[in-house]
């Protein structure tokens, strides 16, 4: 295999009506940065999730801003012609407008980000507008977002009842009026996915949202089976399906570009994600989400 670098892909200009489904994958290193440009991925997140999966945290919670610096640059050298997505980790945008759009400006001066993502709808739609006032491109996190998952008591599927389906929506619209380039949709059912995508305009990327989004998003080292500990339904093992096969590339580095590359290929064909890798509701919990005045 001979590695050669592709362009740039940018989110502004994409809408909901776009035709091709944007892959996005998280990084928090160099060979895994370098192994999504070389394998065409429109996006690179830097997510807070390097935290648990690369530092070994049991949560997400105590990130600091030095660690994001230390994988984003790592990133920025592996992948310098992606478009990357810096993770404001928690404590960084929570205290004030203000300090939330020093940190997004340092994410993209110091980190080389091209836009940044904060958790959080209405309650932080504050923050997301500051930040997109100082001219950075915010995408916006709701469903269920890991930062505050003690308050959610623990990591649960969000909008199957009548009051979270209705607040993802509301979620959804604050962050739009906030001036959001996108949102990201986490583990929600496919329906109700659908169903806040209908309320907006701006781009929706799902991760354990189900197929039918503008976007997915997948965590790097469930594509690559490179944690050990907790494995949600949505995480998909591609290099365990590239090693299996009897062409599987020589080295891991190769093994990873061929891997991603066939998540692509799954997500812009529509066949990931299916239902094996999507949260069911049940029929009695539907009837009931689907009375909201946000259904459509
Ligand atoms: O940090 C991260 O990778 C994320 C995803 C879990 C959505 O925020």
């Amino acid at each position: 295999m001979s590695f050669r670098r592709k362009s740039k892909f940018n989110l502004v200009g994409y809408n909901k009506e776009s035709k091709k489904v944007i892959s996005w994958i998280t990084a928090y290193d160099y060979a895994v940065s370098f192994a999504a440009e070389e394998a065409g991925i429109d996006m690179i997140l830097v997510g807070d999730s390097g935290g648990m999966v690369q530092l070994g945290y049991s949560t997400t919670v105590p990130v600091t801003m030095a660690e994001m610096f230390v994988m984003v640059q790592a990133v920025r050298r592996g992948a310098p012609n992606t478009f990357v997505v810096g993770d404001m980790p928690f404590g960084s945008y929570e205290v004030s407008d203000s300090q939330a759009v020093e940190n997004a400006i340092a994410l993209v001066k110091r980190g080389g980000c091209d836009a940044v993502k904060l958790e959080g709808g209405k309650r932080m739609a504050s923050r997301a507008e500051a930040i997109s006032k100082a001219g950075i491109l915010v995408i916006g996190h709701i469903g269920l977002t890991p930062q505050s998952v003690s308050q959610f008591g623990g990591y649960k599927v969000q909008a199957k009842s009548l009051a979270s389906f209705d607040s993802q929506v509301e979620d959804a619209i604050a962050l739009e009026e906030a001036g959001v380039s996108a949102i990201l949709l986490e583990a929600i059912p496919k329906v109700c996915s659908q169903a806040i995508q209908n309320n907006v305009d701006v781009t929706i990327f799902g991760i354990g949202a189900g197929g039918g989004l503008a976007g997915q998003l997948l965590i790097s080292a469930d594509a690559l089976g490179l944690y050990p500990n907790f494995k949600p339904k949505f995480a998909k093992n591609f290099f365990a399906e590239v090693v299996s096969s009897a062409e599987a590339p020589a080295t891991a580095l190769e093994c990873f570009v061929t891997s991603i590359r066939l998540y692509i290929e799954e997500v812009q064909k529509g066949t990931f994600p299916d239902e094996t890798f999507s949260y069911p509701i049940k029929d009695d919990e539907l009837a009931i989400v689907s009375t909201s005045k946000y259904w459509s």
